[in-house]
């Protein structure tokens, strides 16, 4: 089997780009980063990236009239590295169904919540607000609708009295840097994919989200 191309696109800090690249490194993921993009100029997901010999590219969405002629550039952008899967780490941007599409069933995502729970941003605070006893975070295939495709792998963590949405940020983090490496591993060892809008790992389609074992 071939090594998979990765394409990782970033909007920030890149802890979780940092946690794929040292899962390559550790030949725990059958892939190769073969470039991180950011929307943001100058953060510093790009400078792990560089500091690991992996090529960069920003593409400011500001520069664009709409998000259609954004989505298009990136596009075309991505397609350059010919890659195997796109992965979003902390990808602070909505996209648009042609983009989706076009990726259909190799583009993943992490997102700070135990979906379906907490679509969208804040999530943290809105978990705290909520009193809920558990919270995390999740791996899923990307579709048009925000936050709703194929969930993959989640990891639960408990909300502990006192907690504030940084101190919860910081231990739902620690655990999606166990669970994005570990999805991506199977989607590159080819034993991940997405069908009929369902996940499949090992020729079982996930009628329930798997849970990281501790
Ligand atoms: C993570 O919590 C990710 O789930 C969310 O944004 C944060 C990005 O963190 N979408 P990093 O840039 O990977 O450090």
């Amino acid at each position: 089997m071939s090594t998979k191309r990765i394409v990782v696109l970033i909007s920030g800090s890149g802890s979780n780009l940092q946690a794929l690249i040292d899962a390559c490194t550790a030949g725990a993921i059958q892939g190769s980063i073969v470039a991180a993009i950011s929307n943001r100029p100058q953060v510093y997901g790009l400078e792990r990236a560089r500091l690991a010999g992996i090529e960069t590219q920003t593409l400011d969405h500001k520069n664009f009239a709409d998000r259609a002629e954004f989505d298009q550039a990136l596009m075309e952008l991505i397609d350059s590295y010919q890659p195997d899967a796109v992965v979003l780490a902390g990808f602070m941007r909505i996209l648009t169904a042609n983009f989706v599409q076009h990726y259909s069933g190799k583009m993943l995502n992490i997102h700070p919540s135990l979906l379906p729970a907490y679509k969208g941003v804040h999530t943290h605070q809105r978990a705290l607000d909520d009193q809920v006893k558990l919270h995390g975070a999740t791996v899923h295939f990307v579709t048009a609708e925000l936050d709703a495709g194929a969930v993959i792998l989640q990891a639960e963590v408990p909300v502990l009295e006192g907690d504030t949405a940084e101190i919860l940020a910081a231990r739902v983090l620690i655990e999606e840097h166990k669970i994005y490496p570990q999805v991506l591993g199977w989607f590159c060892a080819e034993r991940l994919s997405c069908k009929d809008g369902y996940a499949w790992l090992d020729g079982q389609r996930l009628l329930e989200p798997l849970k990281l074992k501790a």
